[in-house]
């Protein structure tokens, strides 16, 4: 493929020139209309049973990208306080968010029993100390425990959180221990959850894993509801072709496996993912200018404005994103290739958007899309160095631009001390 955002006309005849100009550099650009997809996509999993997607908020917490996520009818799941709040903001009522943080202390726990928000415990040492804020409050009693399946899969080993190598979860051989828990303090577990890792194409090991939970489910009575965790992948390599989650295949093979479950527990509890790259991810690209342009032992630099604070995960996981040169507004023809590399402004050798990598030769003046920055991009932006973090803007679905969050300033920077 050429160019992706013209292919789907992602800028909605807006010229990315312009949105540039007017909005600055490095920006978060946003389709209205490729979140709605994905966020619809994510609700269809399971039609025969009850079903909520959770839209793991931790992707990305734009106030106004919950706010899509709320009119679509999705639920989220949130991992600290800070998003629960972003959550409320947004209009989410209680029974609409889950609570699933780890190490968290006694203050957060609060926030979520006076809210009515349904917690899943961690550890023990969590459920533990949950079990006596209960007691104290009298309330929150509903709780849900997430277990470590002992199994996990991912992109990179830093994204895998089931596993015996993760801290993540409760293991399976402590679940007696869960039991004893809960009987201490009164609890009521309504729920289990787990999520094996992030960004697979092949749906198996996620399928084996939904298999695993279900056979441990099988030992918990009156569930309300098991949560399968999020992790479906998006093709990070577009512009060679590469096949999209097959999310039909899945759905298809997904079912088989809850029909068995249903039969022998006697009813179905709510049936849950908690999908967070796959609803925001290909939704956002990020606009960058290309500041300077050189050559250095025989290895040429396009300097942007977009380095590891505006995208840290090619520095974080080598990470791999689609990067369209933009000239003019027109995306560049992928031809005469040549090897480029494109970096930030930050004071560090990893500071690197794309190394070694086959791109249209880039000039100075020109700006850089970089595609599928919508999660795990602004959530994870950084002040490094002392530069603001970015503006972020929404193409809405009636082609019109508006800013979802202002560019932090320097004055902002400073307000802290
Ligand atoms: C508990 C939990 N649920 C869901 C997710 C979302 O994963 P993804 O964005 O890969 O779907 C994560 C990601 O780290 C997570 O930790």
């Amino acid at each position: 493929m050429n160019s992706f955002i013209e292919s789907i006309d992602f800028f909605k005849g807006n010229n990315p020139e312009d949105i540039a100009a007017k909005y600055g550099t490095p920006l978060y650009v946003y389709s209205e209309d490729v979140i709605r997809q994905h966020m619809e996509a994510v609700s269809k999993v399971i039609t025969k049973y009850d079903y909520t997607a959770n839209y793991s908020v931790k992707a990305n917490t734009n106030l106004e990208i919950l706010k899509i996520a709320l009119s679509e009818g999705i639920n989220c799941d949130a991992m600290s306080m800070g998003e629960l709040m972003m959550l409320k903001k947004a209009g989410f009522p209680s029974d609409r968010i889950f609570f699933v943080p780890n190490n968290v202390p006694d203050e957060e726990f609060e926030y979520a029993i006076d809210n009515d928000i349904v917690v899943s415990l961690d550890s023990l040492s969590q459920l533990e100390k949950y079990g006596q804020l209960v007691a104290k409050k009298k309330s929150g009693y509903e709780c849900a425990v997430r277990i470590n399946p002992g199994v996990g899969a991912g992109h990179s080993e830093k994204v895998v959180t089931g596993g015996k190598k993760t801290k993540f979860g409760i293991a399976e051989a402590d679940i007696p221990k869960i039991h004893e828990v809960i009987k201490k303090y009164g609890l009521k577990l309504v729920g289990i959850n787990q999520h094996i890792g992030s960004q697979f194409l092949d749906p198996q090991p996620y399928l084996d894993a939904v298999e695993n939970l279900l056979r441990i489910a099988r030992g918990f009575k009156d569930l309300k509801f098991v949560d399968f965790g999020g992790g479906y992948g998006i093709p990070y390599h577009k512009l060679d072709d590469e096949a999209p989650y097959p999310m039909e295949d899945f759905k298809a093979r997904l079912l088989p496996i809850l029909d068995a479950f249903v039969e022998d527990y006697g009813y179905a509890p709510l049936f849950k993912s908690e999908p967070g790259r796959f609803c925001i991810a290909e939704g956002g690209i990020i606009l960058g200018r290309v500041n300077a342009v050189k050559e250095n032992y025989g290895r040429t630099y396009a300097g942007t404005d977009v380095g590891m604070n505006t995208l840290i995960r090619p520095a974080m996981y080598d990470s791999y994103h689609d990067i369209e040169v933009l000239r003019n507004g027109k995306a560049v023809a992928r031809e005469n290739m040549i090897e480029q590399n494109i970096s930030g402004q930050i004071c560090e050798s990893g500071d690197l958007i794309v190394k070694d990598r086959m791109l249209p030769e880039i000039k100075e003046g020109d700006l850089v899309a970089v595609l599928d920055a919508g999660a795990y991009g602004y959530s994870m932006a950084s002040t490094y160095n002392t530069r603001p973090r970015p503006a972020e803007v929404l193409i809405c679905s009636d082609g019109s631009v508006k800013v979802i969050r202002r560019r932090e300033t320097y004055e902002d920077l400073m307000a802290l001390f």
